[in-house]
């Protein structure tokens, strides 16, 4: 049994079998600014959007900035030991099959289950950011849609350690969006190149005209203290305040790893896929320092424990900023829905990756007839991602997410560590520089972020670990085809 836990899938077969898939569906029409483009598209979405307000009123204050940078410090770690995989395995991967290939088939069952959380409950909590801003968008144009039917009916008191009733009975919304996501997917109009190209230019242009006509409207004295003094309680201001917020926005990063999973598309993956990874982290990182700059300058940062802290921004700037009101809203709602739609395709991809695995069963990865996508694991992936979306507060949801993906990069991260001494031979065109401070860095910088994370999201990801491990050892390893070769 222990050797089985830990076999292999021999690179060469990665890639022979990614070229067999390869033939008949995806084209290699993405170049470098694409794959930039894709990593953008990807990323920015509820977290600067909403969970950017939540860090600053609660954690830290305008030294959110310093969050902003801490957290882009820890994804740039990732990022390099993400590039270098991608060169190295330049197929339609994921950190799964990444794991598969260096780690051993355990590792990659654990770090598959463990994306269900990136994706999957990824996806909910930007419906759930979606939902709030498409409610106030309505609002402007006096169509009302009750409360009760667009919050989520469970609160969770994390001083209390307790669930409560909000009174509110679902969150119709964000459900709505998933279902009209995962009908998209289902019937296979994929999301193009040039389709996102266009949100992506969208979402950045209406950022950019907040930070460049918000800077007018920036009162200095907001930013004083820059870093608020701890209250006394860890996580509230000071030190502890900023990197408890840098776990938190750290959401507002993810999806620069989706562009691992476009490998199949790119033109010249081996060259393009670490200018795609990195380009579009470097990109957002100085986005969302100017974005955090502003916002924190222009309001005082109590005022900003709102859902929509870039809105409350523009009014609190008064009549000059006015006309950005509804462009803000328009880009937040198109930028959400193209993160929901990214990570709805990834969740998928990586289920049929894993079923034809054997670790999985094989149902998961029929592919519809007519659309050519696969169905079922679509279909699967959209009903209990719109269930969550549906029923939880994107707070507790956020930081399930985020700990889960640190895990992923922790995992990315060693197993780069492992293969450098295991393969010393095999090809990379792109190698994280300063080996093996990076690697390490990036462990220890996720594993940081983890701690500053609540207990209560722990207990989240233990007991969804434990699921995962308990199917793998009733299911996956009985069935792996690596381990019973047909
Ligand atoms: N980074 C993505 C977002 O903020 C997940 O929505």
């Amino acid at each position: 049994m222990s050797n089985k836990l830990f076999s292999i899938k021999s690179i060469d077969r990665l890639v022979s079998e990614s070229t067999q898939e390869g033939e008949h569906s995806l084209r290699r029409t993405l170049g470098k600014t694409n794959l930039i483009m894709l990593g953008i598209g990807a990323i920015i979405g509820a977290g600067i959007f909403v969970l950017t307000g939540a860090a600053a009123s609660q954690h830290a204050g305008p030294a959110v900035v310093i969050s902003f940078i801490v957290a882009g410090v820890a994804c740039g770690f990732a990022g390099l030991c993400y590039s270098e995989f991608a060169s190295m395995i330049p197929i339609a991967g994921s950190a799964y099959t990444y794991a598969y290939a260096t780690l051993g088939e355990f590792i990659a069952w654990i770090i598959g289950w463990d994306l269900i959380l990136e994706y999957l409950f990824g996806a909910s909590t930007v419906a759930v950011g979606w939902s709030g801003y498409v409610v106030s968008f309505l609002k402007d144009f006096n169509i009302v849609i009750p409360p009760a039917f667009s919050g989520a009916p469970i609160a969770y008191d994390a001083a209390a350690h307790t669930y409560t009733a909000t009174g509110a009975f679902i969150n119709v919304p964000a459900m709505f969006i998933i279902a009209m996501m995962t009908t998209l997917l289902v019937i296979g109009i994929r999301e193009s190149a040039n389709f996102n190209n266009v949100i992506v230019i969208i979402k950045v242009i209406v950022i950019l005209l907040f930070v460049i006509f918000g800077w007018h409207y920036i009162n200095y004295d907001n930013w004083k203290p820059f870093i608020p003094e701890n209250t006394g309680t860890f996580g509230e201001f000071g030190w502890s305040g900023i990197v408890r917020a840098a776990g938190i926005i750290f959401f507002a990063y993810i999806g620069f790893d989706a562009v691992s999973t476009a490998a199949q598309e790119a033109k010249n993956p081996q060259k393009d896929m670490p200018w795609g990874i990195l380009g579009s982290l470097l990109v957002c990182t100085v986005i969302y320092i100017l974005v955090g700059l502003v916002m924190t300058g222009i309001v005082s940062y109590p005022m900003l424990n709102d859902p929509a802290p870039i809105a409350v921004a523009v009014n609190t700037a008064g009549a000059g900023l006015m006309w950005l009101r509804p462009l803000i809203k328009t880009g937040a709602i198109a930028g959400l829905s193209s993160v929901i739609l990214v990570m709805l395709m990834g969740q998928p991809r990586i289920f049929y990756s894993m079923s034809r695995d054997g670790l999985l069963p094989a149902s998961f990865s029929k592919v519809h007839k007519k659309y050519k996508t696969p169905y079922i694991t679509t279909i699967l992936t959209g009903s209990v991602a719109m269930v969550v979306a549906g029923l939880f507060p994107i707070g507790l949801l956020g930081e399930l997410v985020s700990i889960g993906t640190l895990l992923a990069f922790v995992i990315v991260c060693g197993g780069i560590l492992v293969l450098r001494y295991k393969r010393p031979e095999l090809k990379r065109p792109f190698k994280t520089p300063l080996f093996p401070i990076v690697p390490i860095l990036g462990v220890i910088s996720s594993l940081y972020l983890m701690c500053f994370l609540p207990g209560d999201t722990w207990i989240r990801l233990i007991v969804w670990m434990i699921i995962g491990i308990i199917i793998y050892f009733t299911y996956s390893v009985k069935n792996s085809k690596i381990n019973n070769p047909s």
